[in-house]
């Protein structure tokens, strides 16, 4: 069983510990719920999302682990160059490296209908390597899931309605962010979209 000591982060469902015996990963566990379901549908979901997204997530293990706060996540711990833990969007300002970086992320959850719900700042964390800042989405709880409340949750049969209100809350993240939402046509590459922007 793992002893879970060194907290480096919270938010409403979990808390995340450094690994005791791999600093390189984090592993969350739930605040105070005991449904281990919600930890288990991250896990279920990620190699479908990581098709799509690649590194704009960090690399999950596929099994639960037993710690000494409950069943755990495991999954890697973003750390920058100089190994310090990497900081959260709200950090940085937004310069035009950081917001290709968000607007390739944003194209490709539209391009893909990859419905996510929950854009809150703190679910961006920004890693510096190689000397360049990499966006990274650290918070998979809320793909295909809408916590409030919505027509029937007809989103879940409508993927017209899903994207309305994925868009919406897009909206309301760089309106956050004190940027601009883009415009695009076409399906650039990753290589074209830097060229793009
Ligand atoms: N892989 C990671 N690497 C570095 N820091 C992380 C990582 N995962 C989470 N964190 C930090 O821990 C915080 C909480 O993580 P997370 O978003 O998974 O918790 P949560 O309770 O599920 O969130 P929410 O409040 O959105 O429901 C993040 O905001 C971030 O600062
Ligand atoms: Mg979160």
């Amino acid at each position: 069983m793992l002893i879970l000591e060194n907290c480096i982060g919270n938010g409403a469902v979990r808390e995340c510990y450094i690994h005791p015996f791999d600093k390189s990963k984090c592993v969350k566990v739930l605040s105070s719920s005991k449904d281990y379901r919600i930890l288990k549908r991250e896990i279920k979901y990620y190699p479908y999302i990581q098709a799509i997204l690649g590194d704009f997530i960090v690399e999950y293990e596929n099994e639960l682990v037993q710690t000494n706060k409950g069943l755990g996540l495991v999954c890697e711990l973003l750390r920058d160059d100089n190994d310090e833990l990497s900081k959260p969007i709200s950090s940085y300002k937004m310069d035009k490296e950081l917001k290709t970086e968000l607007d390739f992320f944003v194209y490709n959850l539209i391009q893909h209908d990859l419905f996510f719900y929950d854009f809150n700042l703190k679910n961006f964390v920004v890693q510096i390597k190689n000397g360049e800042k990499k966006l990274k989405f650290i918070d998979l709880k809320s793909f295909e899931s809408n916590k409030s409340w919505s027509f029937l949750k007809m989103e879940i049969l409508i993927p017209q309605l899903a994207r309305t209100i994925m868009i919406r809350r897009i909206k309301r993240l760089y309106q956050m962010l004190g940027i601009e939402l883009f415009q695009v046509s076409g399906n650039p590459t990753k290589n074209q979209w830097s060229k793009i922007k």
